[in-house]
């Protein structure tokens, strides 16, 4: 949440610091801003709205300098305004700051400062941060290094900031807890920006900075200290990136590039980890713990928003392979109540970013009652990968578009194949079985083509019912959380209001909003559930709802109740939410396209949740 990104060196530090803020706009679009640096001058642009209407303001102004900061913003504190864009000035005008996250003391600090005179000109929780700094250097007389440091002691919540002092030219002084920071570390230059994605054109070392640790960032020099001054060697770490990777490549957005790209993520995901033909899976975060997974007593999974969809699917699944117990539990819950977790119990921490807050939190306290944490993440050197004590990625690369698509199919391929392994170690199911499930995953990646190659009939489905006001996706079994996924997706993109129900609870009460306007998707693809949600489809058919259907090719009974039907290749049940949720990625897509949304940057989102 809030994209950071700064650039200290010999090249001019604009187009640097914008491109930089383009690529990070996934992370908060609703204002953005640069503090630019020329001999001592300090010059601070910011603009309501997304990183384009900032360029636009720009021209015309002078931006020569080797030294800037920017920030693409997702609104915490105060509503989006130019007044409330990153940077903010202190009172003095000496110091510009910009910072992701939330200072939670931020009323009490701001009172100090107001009975010691200050005011504001934004509401932001970072402005009183900022004039605290500066309060302290003032009083201290002391350097900015040291009044940040005396600040963050003081300070709880979240925060990653980039500081300049416009008396000293050429440094970028920086801080993290809890919100990401990574620094490219170039030729006489430095980078610094959020993710690594700003970074990834200009150089592949970089140094990941980890929380209570503060930045002295100049060209040809970083230093890394704790808050209690001590110097902290740098770790420096390759990137295994490209840049094509996280470009449209002539898609006309992310999202429908991440779409089509899950042939590829998938077979990545899959790649030097199943063997189809040697029957084996390797998994280096999987082997080196088996005896404790096949141990455990019960199995947590925490998680948010869609990655809490893939841990619906995995409890399905590792229920039905391991016959260990499995609790799902939203993270943000998770935190605040106060948790059973006993020895011998494993977490699993699932999330694309690494980042999202409230899992990382969740964690941390899990951590501290002394729980087995395993980390299924896509974000490589992400905050929640660094704190599980073992792990899998996902492999399916930058998820840039703000609906998660390829990083969920990659989840649920990582969690398919950890119950493999452990159910085949466990004992809990037959070889055959286990062979049979392997050779079915191995050929997800050619059904998911198969599938895209039908995108536009999903185009067709999405423009009959752009116009609906709701929208109810019907699942069992392993396709329940597909349910809740597909009105999740199209919710985000297309801000029609939808609900996810297992099929038979739809009598409970949604089946009250039925009528001949409302469309209801049924994911009901050949398995053990199937004549159970052919029922479920003539009771909405009996009372005139739409039903769109996604089906496993040869199903003669469903186009028969059906207004329109998808079919997908046929899948053994386990298998099959991988595939089933495609059609709905796109469903989603297509209607948000049609009705005008910005599918990649829809209203009020986020990608990294850094927040609570
Ligand atoms: C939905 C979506 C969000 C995220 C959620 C968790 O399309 O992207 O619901 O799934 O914010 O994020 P991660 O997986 O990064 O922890």
């Amino acid at each position: 949440m809030c994209g950071i990104v700064g650039y200290t060196g010999p090249k001019q530090a604009y187009p640097i610091v914008l491109k930089g803020l383009k690529r990070l706009e996934y992370r908060g679009y609703d204002s953005s801003g640069v503090a630019l640096m020329n001999d001592g001058k300090l010059s601070v642009y910011k603009k309501k709205g997304k990183v384009a209407e900032l360029e636009d303001y720009m021209i015309g102004k002078d931006v020569s300098a080797h030294i800037g900061i920017g920030h693409t913003r997702w609104a915490t504190h105060g509503e989006p305004s130019d007044r409330n864009a990153h940077p903010h000035t202190s009172a003095n005008g000496r110091f510009a700051m910009i910072h992701n996250g939330i200072i939670e003391n931020y009323a009490q600090i701001k009172n100090e400062l107001t009975n010691k005179g200050y005011s504001f000109t934004s509401d932001t929780d970072t402005e009183v941060l900022l004039n605290f700094i500066e309060n302290i250097q003032q009083h201290n007389d002391c350097s900015l290094e040291e009044a940040l440091r005396i600040a963050l002691k003081r300070v709880t919540g979240a925060y990653c900031i980039l500081l300049v002092d416009s008396e000293d030219p050429e440094t970028i002084i920086a801080a993290r807890k809890g919100s990401p920071l990574v620094i490219g570390v170039g030729k006489g230059e430095h980078f610094l920006a959020s993710d690594a994605s700003p970074i990834i054109e200009y150089t592949k070392e970089v140094v990941y900075v980890n929380d209570y640790e503060l930045a002295i960032v100049k060209p040809n020099e970083l230093i890394l200290k704790n808050l209690g001054n001590e110097k902290i060697t740098p770790f420096i770490t390759k990137l295994d990136m490209e840049l094509a990777a996280i470009e449209k490549g002539g898609y006309d957005h992310f999202m429908l590039k991440e779409i089509f790209e899950q042939p590829s993520t998938i077979f990545d995901c899959l790649r030097g980890r199943l063997d189809a033909v040697s029957g084996t899976i390797t998994m280096a975060g999987i082997d080196q713990h088996i005896e404790q997974l096949k141990a455990a007593n019960r199995i947590l999974i925490i998680a948010c928003g869609t990655s809490w969809h893939a841990a619906l699917v995995a409890e399905y699944v590792i229920e039905e392979l391991c016959r260990i117990p499995v609790e799902v539990e939203y993270a943000s819950e998770f935190r605040y109540r106060n948790p059973i977790v006993n020895k011998g119990d494993v977490i699993i921490a699932i999330s694309q970013s690494g980042e999202t807050a409230d899992t990382l939190v969740a964690l941390e306290k899990a951590k501290e009652n002394g729980a087995f944490i395993f980390g299924v993440v896509n974000a490589v050197g992400s905050s929640i990968a660094r704190i599980s004590h073992a792990g899998a990625y996902t492999h399916a690369g930058p998820e840039i578009g703000v609906a998660s698509t390829k990083a969920f199919t990659g989840q649920l391929a990582v969690l398919t194949m950890m119950a493999l392994s452990i159910a085949i170690q466990k004992g809990s199911i037959t070889q055959e079985r286990y062979q049979q499930l392997l050779t079915e995953l191995q050929d997800v990646p050619e059904k998911v083509d198969a599938i895209l190659k039908n995108a536009d009939e999903l185009k067709v489905i999405a423009e009959v019912y752009k116009d609906a006001s709701d929208f109810l996706f019907l699942g069992r079994g392993y396709n329940f959380p597909i349910a809740l996924e597909g009105a999740l997706k199209l919710k985000e993109i297309s801000y029609i209001h939808a609900e996810g129900y297992p099929a038979a609870e739809m009598k409970h009460g949604p089946i009250a909003l039925v009528d001949e306007n409302l469309p209801v998707v049924f994911i009901a693809t050949k398995d053990s559930y199937h004549e159970k949600i052919i029922s479920n489809m003539q009771e909405i058919k009996a009372r005139k709802g739409k039903i769109i259907s996604i089906i496993t090719e040869g199903d003669e009974v469903s186009p028969g109740l059906s207004n329109h039907v998808f079919s997908i290749p046929p899948a053994d049940e386990l298998i099959a939410p991988i595939l089933s949720v495609i059609p709905l990625q796109l469903l989603s897509y297509y209607t948000g396209v049609l009705k005008g949304i910005d599918v990649d940057k829809p209203r009020n989102l986020a990608k990294s949740v850094t927040v609570e």
